[in-house]
This record gives C-alpha cells, structure tokens and sequence, in this order.
C-alpha cells in the first residue's frame, strides 16, 4: 500500500444514502429512516469537524430533483431542516460549527430562507465549516455561475469565474466524497467540485454509519495516490 499519509484532508462530503431502505428493513416509513439520518448526519458531522479536526464537511441532503418525492416524505425532510437550525441557533456555542446552505434557496417559504439566513448569521463566527447542500443540483450550479457572469457582462470565462461563482464559494473543493447506501454514482452532486475528489462507495446505509467506518474510510483516503493531473512519485 502507497504511503501518502501526507495526504491533505481538509474537506469530506457524504451523499447520505440509503435512508430508506433502513427505514424499511424495520418496516417503518420513509420518514423514520431519514429522522434517523438526521441524527447520524449530526453526529458524524460533529465527529469529522470537532473530533477529526476537519475545517469543512459537507452533506447532499436534498437535491434538486428530491422534490418528486411523495408530500409527507418531503415535507418530513423540511421538518428536520426546521429542526435543525432552531438547534443551531440556539445551541451554536456548544455545536462551534459555521453552517452554510448550498442550492437554490428561492424556491423555500420566506419563514425557511429567513431560518437559513440567521442560522449561518449567528454560526458566522465559528471556522470549522459544514456545508448543507439542500435543493441542490450539480449542472444547475454551473449554469447559475455562467449565467450570472454573462448578465456581470463578461463575454469570457475562466474556470476560476466558475469556481468562484458557484454556490460552495469559500470552501475548497471536497479531497473525499462519501457515498453511502451501496450506489456508484454521483448523482448531480459536486459536478465542478469533484473533478479531482477521490471517490469511496460503501454498501452501509446512512443511518448505520459509525465513526469507526468514517476512520477505515480516513485511512484508505490516505494510502491514495493523488496525482492530479501529473506523473505518480514524479
Ligand atoms: C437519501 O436516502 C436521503 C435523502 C434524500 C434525504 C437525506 C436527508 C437527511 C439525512 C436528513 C437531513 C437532515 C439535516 C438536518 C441535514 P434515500 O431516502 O434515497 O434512501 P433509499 O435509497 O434507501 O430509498
């Protein structure tokens, strides 16, 4: 095995998958699973950030097309969103985490933008990083970022005016995405920010992950080679 324990870990992503299916496996509906999934979300969150000592995390919670769901499924996502930021702004001094949302937020209830907005107002101090990427879609973003720069004017466009102008902004681009739920595929998620993110797919579904898997997933991060474009031991 390679040994690049030098490897750079500054951001790790999950696409949370497989909710569902746990839920179903017990013969509860959807929505168990993703309450679930919710609380595995907080605590590997807290764990990565806080315990790993990770500057970024970032999870793909609700993408652009999760709207084709059925209303109470939807609705019950909302609900642990609601949830969630009620605690981090209450208890943003014990969870220490900047929170940022990812996507398109217009499409949410003026109660829900505003919700977003003072939760990444009153996590703003905090340097360790989780993006929540909710209403999300990877092409959407670009075409955003494009279509934003040509309305600035701009008749040429560089891939750092992209880099830039798309919803992730200040935080660098994720070194590991992690899908769980046994998929092997992307799904729209981080089309621009994966382009040189090494990739782990495991079958455990979401809400069963736990730390220890996180660490072996850590570990195997660092015995990769990241070339980048160049020559492997160049
Ligand atoms: C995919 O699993 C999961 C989702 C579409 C929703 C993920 C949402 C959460 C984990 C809750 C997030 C809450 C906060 C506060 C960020 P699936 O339902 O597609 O699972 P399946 O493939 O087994 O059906």
């Amino acid at each position: 095995m390679a040994d690049n324990s030098e490897n750079v870990l500054n951001h790790i992503s999950f696409i949370m998958d497989g909710n569902g299916r746990w839920a179903k496996k017990r013969l509860m509906p959807r929505e168990f699973g993703h309450k679930q999934g919710a609380k595995k979300f907080r605590e590997i969150v807290q764990y990565c950030l806080h315990d790993k000592g990770i500057k970024y995390v970032s999870v793909y919670a609700f993408s652009t097309e999760n709207w084709k769901r059925p209303d109470g499924e939807v609705k019950g996502i909302l609900n642990l969103f609601v949830e969630y930021m009620n605690t981090c702004i209450k208890e943003n001094d014990e969870n220490k985490t900047r929170v940022r949302f990812l996507g398109n937020r217009s499409v949410f209830s003026e109660e829900i933008q505003a919700k977003m907005a003072e939760t990444e107002l009153v996590t703003s101090k905090y340097e360790r990083t989780m993006g929540i990427c909710i209403n999300y879609g990877g092409r959407d973003e670009i075409v955003d970022a494009v279509n934003k720069l040509i309305s600035e004017g701009k008749t040429h466009i560089t891939a750092d005016d992209i880099t830039n102008n798309i919803y992730t902004g200040i935080m660098p681009p994720p070194d590991m995405i992690v899908r769980t739920g046994g998929e092997y595929r992307l799904s729209n998620y981080f089309m621009w920010q994966s382009a040189y993110s090494e990739l782990f797919f495991t079958k455990t579904l979401w809400p069963d992950l736990t730390k220890k898997e996180v660490d072996e997933l850590i570990e195997e991060y660092k015995s990769r080679q990241r070339n980048f474009g160049g020559v492997k031991n160049a």
